[in-house]
């Protein structure tokens, strides 16, 4: 029933004006109860009806858009109460993984609901008012999304995710130049869809050069000034890892691949509207973004493609010729126009949440490293480090049973694509950790939502947990008597 009135209503005001439909005004009437459309939109409202600044003036006539529009720091709490689950779930754990996936922004959300009920035209329909509204929103999240990274709007692809857009780059440039050129430079700590990628490359022919990193995760530009070749077509380094946060130096190794007139690509999942990113001034050729780690929908991402020198690439998905040709298929308009407005925030907010996470994180790092036998993992240096992802070595306990024992937050040793795996990290192998410190090993990720209550019960729990399984474990008990680990001989069976 009340679906059929929110059709009706719909329909109606499509007709009439579908350029300013707002689902935030539909109401309907089920019973004798009036309901808002949006279960989010309507939480905010409630919110924001308590919201003691504007309560303060008109509580009653405080609507949504007052709220969601006004700057991240009289809105925070409002907008991290919206993307807690109310109903459903019950008290739900701390979320403290959002390498994995960020919380949907609300105001992305309220972004999206216009083109899940009215805007429904395909964006690629050319010949009537439906294609062209849809189309011009499209185009809007276009410049959106390239604004971000300093790029020209007509550079931007639209895929399904960083997974693909890895795969897009890493196969597609070099079938293109298959020809003249046959090798691929890239890190042994990337995700794991541009090492696959990569593998694939190799078992078509292409030589892969897969360039170690320090302690820190850095890799070294003598090593990739040595790794080019004349036959080196493409150099693939991430901008932030995904589990230890570590920072490459972009524009330095832009600078190499430029004066080798060699195609930089960088995967910026993790990067993307955190760190200054600049196509132009860091020589960046290619490179993939994923709006569900920008408060975005999942299921969406993009790939920055240069048009000045041009970049070719053979395209991976053909058919309509949609993208430039380089990424057929209809284009989705509730998830580009999500992804747009994510990547709006990013660029508006970018100030205001490097602040937030770095002062959390900083809070977050003392009060865990204060805990004895404990090691960051990572850069100490800020310039090489995203302050987002704090990645903690705690010996003599195995991470996945302290995880096990911090089921009241969300976390992960590492990524979630691995994480189903008992394998120790191979990012964190490539770092020179042993498989002991390895397993130890667990990655908080901190974002725009996180709070500072949140940061201090972490801390709390982490050390009451922590100190807990240490006492049940004997190796800690020897290295208390001060026995030197090192020095047993262990027996064999
Ligand atoms: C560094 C990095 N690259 C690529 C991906 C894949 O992104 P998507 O989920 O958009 O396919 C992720 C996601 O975890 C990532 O962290």
């Amino acid at each position: 029933m009340l679906t059929n009135q929110i059709r009706a209503l719909a329909r109606q005001a499509t007709r009439t004006d579908s350029r300013s439909i707002n689902v935030r005004s539909f109401t309907v009437t089920a019973g004798s109860r009036t309901r808002s459309v949006s279960s989010k939109t309507r939480s905010i409202r409630h919110l924001a009806t308590k919201s003691s600044t504007a309560s303060a003036k008109s509580a009653s006539s405080a609507s949504a858009d007052s709220i969601v529009t006004t700057p991240p720091t009289g809105s925070a709490i409002t907008l991290k109460s919206a993307t807690r689950d109310e109903s459903q779930f019950g008290t739900r754990p701390i979320y403290l993984d959002v390498q994995a996936t960020t919380p949907t922004d609300p105001r992305v959300l309220d972004k999206m609901l216009t083109f899940l009920t009215g805007m429904y035209g395909n964006p690629h329909s050319s010949t009537h008012a439906y294609g062209w509204e849809t189309d011009k929103e499209v185009e809007k999240a276009r410049e959106y999304v390239a604004a971000v990274i300093k790029a020209d709007p007509k550079e931007i692809i639209f895929t399904s995710g960083a997974t693909e857009t890895n795969n897009m780059a890493i196969k597609g440039v070099p079938r293109f130049y298959k020809k003249t050129k046959k090798h691929i430079i890239t890190t042994q700590t990337e995700h794991k869809c541009v090492l696959d990628s990569a593998r694939h490359m190799q078992d078509e022919g292409f030589d892969v050069t897969y360039l170690p990193v320090d302690e820190h995760g850095l890799i070294s530009l003598d090593d990739l000034k040595a790794a080019i070749r004349k036959d080196t077509i493409l150099v693939s380094v991430m901008a932030v890892n995904n589990e230890i946060g570590v920072v490459q130096p972009l524009k330095e190794i832009g600078k190499i691949c430029r004066e080798n007139k060699i195609f930089f690509h960088t995967d910026a999942a993790q990067a993307y509207g955190k760190i200054d990113i600049d196509v132009n001034d860091m020589n960046i050729d290619l490179l993939s973004i994923s709006s569900h780690k920008i408060y975005g929908p999942m299921g969406i991402g993009a790939c920055y493609v240069r048009r000045r020198p041009r970049v070719r690439l053979d395209p991976i998905i053909t058919g309509g010729g949609q993208e430039r040709g380089l990424r057929s298929g209809t284009l989705s308009p509730p998830l580009v126009a999500g992804f747009g407005e994510a990547a709006r925030l990013m660029k508006e907010e970018m100030d205001y949440d490097k602040a937030h996470i770095t002062r959390l994180s900083n809070k977050l790092k003392e009060g865990l490293l204060s805990i004895p036998a404990t090691q960051l993992n990572g850069s100490n240096n800020p310039e090489s480090q995203y302050p987002g992802c704090v990645n903690i070595s705690f010996a003599y306990i195995e991470g996945e049973s302290l995880l096990m024992a911090l089921k009241d937050i969300a976390l992960s040793s590492g990524s979630a694509c691995t994480s189903a795996s008992l394998e120790p990290s191979y990012v964190l192998h490539a770092l020179g950790a042993d498989d002991a410190l390895a397993h130890s090993s667990i990655r908080f990720g901190i974002g725009r939502f996180t709070t500072e209550e949140e940061v201090d019960y972490v801390i709390k729990a982490i050390n009451e947990r922590v100190e807990f399984l240490r006492k049940m474990s004997p190796l800690w008990e020897m290295v208390q008597e001060g026995i030197d680990l090192d020095s047993i001989e262990w027996s064999g069976h």
